[in-house]
């Protein structure tokens, strides 16, 4: 229960889906977390969730791909806290799927913004914290990422440079006793993964099911436990790493997950209370107006 006791931790994007999952593992495991999410985010809900279990988290609420904003979110947290030893690059989009010759230039853009240039934010102003607390970074990598998915381009293209810019600032900062990792999900089980709230059709769920291995979406806090391993001291010879979490399909072909069996296509209960993976950004809506909200 103590793996990250007493140290301060970042997670953007926590309020929903994944990020929700990270902020109450973490708190579980004795870290102080700062919640950052858009304002239309139910970030105040994931604090007071956690609270009531006996944790400790603060709410920072605003577009973190707005420069003044990160640096604010760094701020917050070493003076609520005192320091910063995590930074979870988590905050992401995915708002459209289109083969490319129909791929909207502002879905494009709002890729770059929120995939790119947040983590970009982030990390730029936590490393000067990190390297007083010898701290480490994980973010937010995808299988699409690796292997470039077909009307998924875009957005994988921004996971791709997630990996390319993890193991950067992984060779840059190692010098200075700061660790920075990737956790590279398949299809988990959020808005992202459903016909009814996010970009994908009936087809596309059919396909990344069956593209599976083990027949299923991976659970939001089954990738939690990976971030858990990778911020923890556990860790402390990783750095580099572009950590697959993914039933395997990475490196499947074709549709191996209908071979699986009932027990294995059934996701695991879990520990955590969890009451908002469905509650992800999948439109361009989110995030205005931009203004900062502290508590
Ligand atoms: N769900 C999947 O299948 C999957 C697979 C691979 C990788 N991932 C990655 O995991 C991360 C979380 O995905 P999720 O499925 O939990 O989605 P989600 O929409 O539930 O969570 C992302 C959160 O980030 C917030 N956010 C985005 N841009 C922001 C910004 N500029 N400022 C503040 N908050 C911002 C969103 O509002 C949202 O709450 C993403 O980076 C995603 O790329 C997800």
């Amino acid at each position: 229960m103590n793996r990250l006791k007493d140290k301060v931790a970042i997670v953007t994007g926590g309020g929903t889906g994944i990020g929700e999952a990270i902020c109450k593992k973490f708190a579980r495991e004795g870290a102080k977390v700062i919640v950052s999410g858009f304002p239309e985010d139910p970030v105040h809900d994931v604090v007071r969730e956690i609270m009531t279990e006996g944790g400790d988290a603060s709410p920072f609420i605003a577009d973190i791909s707005v420069e003044d904003n990160a640096m604010r979110c760094v701020e917050f947290a070493v003076n609520t806290y005192g320091k910063l030893d995590i930074l979870i690059n988590n905050a992401g989009v995915f708002p459209v799927m289109a083969e490319i010759q129909n791929y909207p230039i502002d879905a494009f853009e709002y890729l770059i913004k929120n995939n790119i240039r947040s983590a970009f934010l982030m990390t730029r102003y936590a490393i000067p914290e990190l390297k007083k607390t010898k701290g480490c970074i994980v973010s937010a990598g995808s299988e699409s990422g690796k292997l470039g998915l077909g009307e998924n381009s875009v957005y994988g293209g921004t996971k791709g440079w997630m990996h390319a810019f993890t193991r950067g600032v992984a060779v840059e900062q190692a010098k200075y006793g700061i660790r920075a990792n990737c956790v590279c999900p398949g299809a988990i089980d959020t808005a992202w993964t459903h016909k009814e709230t996010g970009p994908m059709k009936a087809k596309h769920e059919q396909m990344i099911i069956a593209g599976t291995p083990m027949g299923r979406r991976g659970t939001p806090e089954e990738i939690a436990n990976a971030y858990l391993f990778l911020a923890s001291d556990e860790a402390s010879y990783v750095t580099g790493a572009l950590f697959s979490v993914d039933g395997g399909i990475t490196i499947s072909k074709g549709p191996v997950g209908k071979e699986a069996e009932s027990e294995v296509t059934e996701e695991p209960k879990g520990e955590l209370n969890l009451h908002h993976s469905m509650d992800g950004a999948t439109n361009m809506l989110r995030g205005v107006p931009r203004e900062v909200h502290q508590p």
